[in-house]
């Protein structure tokens, strides 16, 4: 039986449907709010809006559960690898074993960019972001691979593959090249992770050793970061495509998304600010209160979430992470001393419990990244190829549903009203003279 929520505007009292998720999530559908009262909703930032159904990934922000397709984030990072994982969150289901070895063999076929995009990547100043060429090359993509034409699923299937395994052959390429170095090809023989590595860190004159450990805690790295419901850049991917642009260009719009500090680029601002905090001796107290300090717009980067209202459980696996992985080189890194102080002191912290602030899953990330040599300005790079399966998952569900209309929120206008067009020579000066 369908339920109802009631809405009384003056006299009239409105019956508006309740519709229900699996994990019992209630929404009241709005659907015909507008039409049938005149009213529209106001809800700037969506904190309270549903933007779709999705049966990818689940989240309850006051328990910390995240599920991608139903299976928990930790029983993923312990059991299972990003290449089983971007096809899962793809496709819908885990992979046969017969599945996953042609995933691979699609993978592998993929990886190699077109030769004539590297000159699109000589061309970039060498101070260039790495976040901006990405979404520019990702953008280019659909120059140098237009459509086929041929079957829908086939061409979808092959895009799909394509963006997946070239992204981090541009990824590592983008790296060379800033760095004056020789491209680095991907190798057959390697695994979606070590591959890689391999491009990234291989040189004629010191040769990359893969070490499996490195592999693994980059390939739970991208897991964690592979999907996250209507995030920021996830709900920009599907607002492209509502359109019914290209995927290249909705996956470049969603870099360009994650870009911000508000958002992936947290785990360059983590390491900037804790590396600031070291080298200028700055105390987890005065670093606390300059974040509560409403007159200062610092915040603690890495802390806080929208949706998490207790601890990310991805922060928790990444903060593991940090110490087997600097237990691996045998060596420490003062910045995760700093992070550990800094995320007690702001646990005991009124303010930061009061607003249920905890660390997200960028404050230890980027001592993980360090810890394998990835440097600072290429962290978000790496949020970006991880978070790419979540992209084309929540694009493909969107371009799947019968219902999809093109995204159009509304507003409430707050400018004048109609106001006379003065011509140029009537017009008064507006400065002071
Ligand atoms: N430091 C200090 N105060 C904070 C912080 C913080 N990091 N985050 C939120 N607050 C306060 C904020 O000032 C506000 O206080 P009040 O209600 O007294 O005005 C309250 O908490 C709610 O903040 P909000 O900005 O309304 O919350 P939001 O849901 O709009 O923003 C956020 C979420 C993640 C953008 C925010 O917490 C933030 O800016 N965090 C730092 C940046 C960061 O770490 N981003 C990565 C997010 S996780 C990975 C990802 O999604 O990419």
């Amino acid at each position: 039986m369908t339920e109802y929520v009631k809405l009384v505007i003056g006299e009239e009292t409105y019956k508006l449907p309740v519709i229900e998720g699996s994990e019992g999530e209630k929404a009241i559908d709005i659907l015909k709010l507008r039409q049938k009262t005149g009213y529209i909703t106001f809800d700037p930032g969506y904190a309270n809006t549903g933007s779709c159904k999705s049966a990818i990934t689940f989240m309850n922000g006051e328990r910390g559960i995240l599920r991608y397709r139903g299976i928990p984030i930790e029983v993923l990072a312990e059991e299972s690898s990003f290449r089983e994982v971007a096809y899962l969150l793809v496709n819908g289901v885990l992979p046969t074993q017969k599945e996953i070895n042609r995933f691979s063999v699609l993978l592998n076929d993929h990886s190699l960019v077109h030769e004539d995009m590297r000159t699109f990547f000589e061309n970039f100043p060498r101070m260039s972001h790495p976040m901006g060429i990405l979404s520019s090359m990702v953008n280019a993509l659909r120059s140098f691979y237009p459509y086929l034409h041929q079957d829908a699923e086939e061409e979808i299937n092959i895009t799909v593959t394509r963006l997946l395994s070239k992204i981090r052959t541009m990824a590592a390429m983008s790296y060379k090249m800033s760095r004056g170095h020789k491209v680095v090809y991907p190798r057959p023989d390697l695994s979606y992770c070590a591959n890689f590595l391999n491009m990234m860190f291989d040189t004629p004159v010191r040769p990359y050793e893969i070490d499996k450990e490195v592999v693994r805690a980059l390939s739970v790295f991208w897991v964690l970061h592979a999907d996250h419901e209507q995030n920021a850049s996830a709900a920009t991917v599907r607002n492209v495509g509502s359109a019914r642009t290209n995927l290249y260009a909705c996956i470049s719009a969603g870099v360009s998304t994650l870009w911000g500090p508000l958002h992936g680029g947290a785990n360059q601002a983590v390491i900037e600010m804790l590396d600031a905090v070291v080298k200028n001796d700055i105390s987890a107290k005065h670093l606390v209160e300059k974040a509560k300090d409403k007159n200062d717009p610092f915040r603690l980067a890495g802390f806080g979430h929208r949706i998490y209202k207790t601890y990310d459980p991805r922060a928790r696996i990444m903060k593991q992470m940090c110490d087997a992985v600097l237990e691996k080189f045998q060596t420490s890194d003062p910045l995760l001393d700093v992070a550990k102080e800094l995320e007690e002191f702001a646990l005991q912290d009124d303010y930061f419990v009061s607003h249920h602030l905890y660390p997200n899953v960028d404050f230890y990330s980027g001592i993980v990244l360090r810890a394998i040599g990835i440097p600072t300005n290429m962290f978000t790079v790496m949020f970006a190829i991880g978070r790419l399966p979540g992209w084309i998952a929540q694009w493909k569900e969107s371009m799947e549903d019968p219902n999809l209309r093109i995204s159009r929120p509304r507003q409430v206008y707050i400018g004048p009203k109609e106001t006379e067009y003065i011509p140029v020579g009537e017009r008064e000066m507006n400065i002071d003279k």
